[in-house]
């Protein structure tokens, strides 16, 4: 059997680096909260300790951000659908988003838009997010997926009221799927990754996404603690990069180490760190992963030039090193606690606990990791795909071949 391992690629910063953009600076992330403040059973979501995995990962402390439990939705995104769309409709109703609430812009945009109809392409969390906003809303909403979709991804999908559409196609070609039908119908397009004269969305879906480092950084404080690395996992790269953002702008005089990880079939971002020309290089085919929310082959590229100049190294995944991560954080001991992550939120544990062994040791000592290391991990989502979770955890499907 051939053993695929993790394969690294150090960053290669330009120099200067870029500059962080406003939106995903510590200011822009207050007034993002201040939305996610006003939405319906807003809470921040819980920072875990698992001294187990900190213990052998040979490093000080691993805490980790879960977003399995925002707004009861299994994952992260609503904060950057919510908060891009709010502000979509405040330019489209002429008034000042910062001052306005969720309220108030659903009871406005029916008075003055009546029916509108948001659209999306998904892996399934992000169309999620934007269905259940058009819900809150009283709007319409329509989802993309690429082939393949998990059915429990599409019926939590159309469960909030969307129309769901399965397309033939991989996740990158969904996206120009989506907008193409936005451009024919008139239809208001929320996708979280940018083109050339479409970049207000996907920045506001970043910066609704800080509020994830936000809280992490209040709660980490009450710890009295300080990130030294974060492990951040990435699709279209929004996600990492609105962190990788903040936490430059808010410990500029000493960031932690930021660490990228995809899955081997859709890892463009460490593709184009191989590269080495500065440039964001994409991955074609049917980018085949059991981390459906990382399947994608084409980088954002208002994250590429922050992912670029501020990653410290660019890990190409196997699938077991998910599997690996969902059973560490099913599993904790040491009085950890335990966490249901999805393949997407759980490849940081599988990847952190597997830098502790011998075959890893020069990638270890290249990130700095030491027992004194205090490293930040983001479990991104719960079990959306209750079938595969079990099939891991339970089964023992996608072993460790390491
Ligand atoms: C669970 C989960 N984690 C991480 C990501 C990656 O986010 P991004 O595409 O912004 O890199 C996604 C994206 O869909 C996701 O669903």
């Amino acid at each position: 059997m051939s053993i695929h391992k993790v394969k690294f690629c150090e960053g290669v910063p330009h120099r200067p680096a870029v500059e962080i953009p406003a939106y995903c600076r510590p200011e822009a992330a207050a007034a993002a909260r201040r939305y996610h403040q006003d939405l319906p059973g807003y809470e921040p979501t819980p920072l875990h300790c698992l001294p187990g995995l900190a213990q052998v990962a040979k490093v000080g402390r691993v805490v980790v951000k879960d977003e399995a439990l925002r707004f009861n939705l299994n994952a992260f995104k609503v904060l950057g659908a919510s908060y891009a769309i709010a502000r979509l409709l405040a330019q489209q109703l002429q008034l000042d988003g910062d001052q306005l609430n969720w309220e108030q812009l659903a009871s406005l945009t029916k008075e003055r838009l009546g029916q509108i109809t948001l659209v999306t392409a998904t892996d399934g969390n992000h169309g999620r997010a934007v269905a259940w906003a058009a819900e809150q809303l009283g709007q319409r909403a329509v989802v993309y997926l690429p082939q393949g979709a998990a059915p429990s991804r599409i019926e939590a999908i159309a469960g909030h009221g969307a129309e769901v559409i399965v397309t033939d196609s991989n996740y990158d070609d969904a996206v120009r799927l989506a907008a193409a039908q936005a451009a024919a119908n008139g239809w208001f397009l929320v996708q979280d990754t940018a083109v050339p004269g479409y970049e207000d969305i996907p920045a506001w879906i970043m910066q609704g996404y800080t509020t994830i480092a936000a809280e992490s950084w209040e709660q980490m404080q009450v710890l009295g603690l300080r990130p030294t690395h974060i492990f951040l996992q990435a699709g279209v790269g929004s996600l990492a990069a609105s962190q990788v953002g903040y936490w430059q702008g808010q410990l500029a005089e000493h960031p932690p180490k930021f660490v990228v990880m995809e899955p081997e079939q859709a890892a463009c971002f460490y593709l184009s760190a191989k590269q080495k020309d500065g440039q964001p290089h994409a991955v074609g085919g049917n980018l085949e992963t059991i981390m459906a929310g990382l399947s994608c082959g084409e980088p954002n590229p208002l994250a590429w030039p922050l992912l670029r100049d501020y990653t410290t190294a660019f890990a190409s995944c196997p699938d077991y090193v998910a599997a690996y991560g969902m059973r560490i954080f099913g599993n904790p001991w040491a009085g950890g606690e335990r966490i249901t992550a999805g393949e997407s939120g759980a490849v940081g544990a599988g990847l952190l606990a597997l830098l502790a062994q011998p075959t890893y040791q020069a990638w270890r000592q290249r990130l700095g990791l030491t027992q004194d290391s205090v490293v930040l991990l983001i479990n991104s989502e719960g079990a959306t795909d209750p079938v595969n979770y079990q099939a891991i955890v339970w089964d023992g499907k996608y072993p460790l071949t390491e």
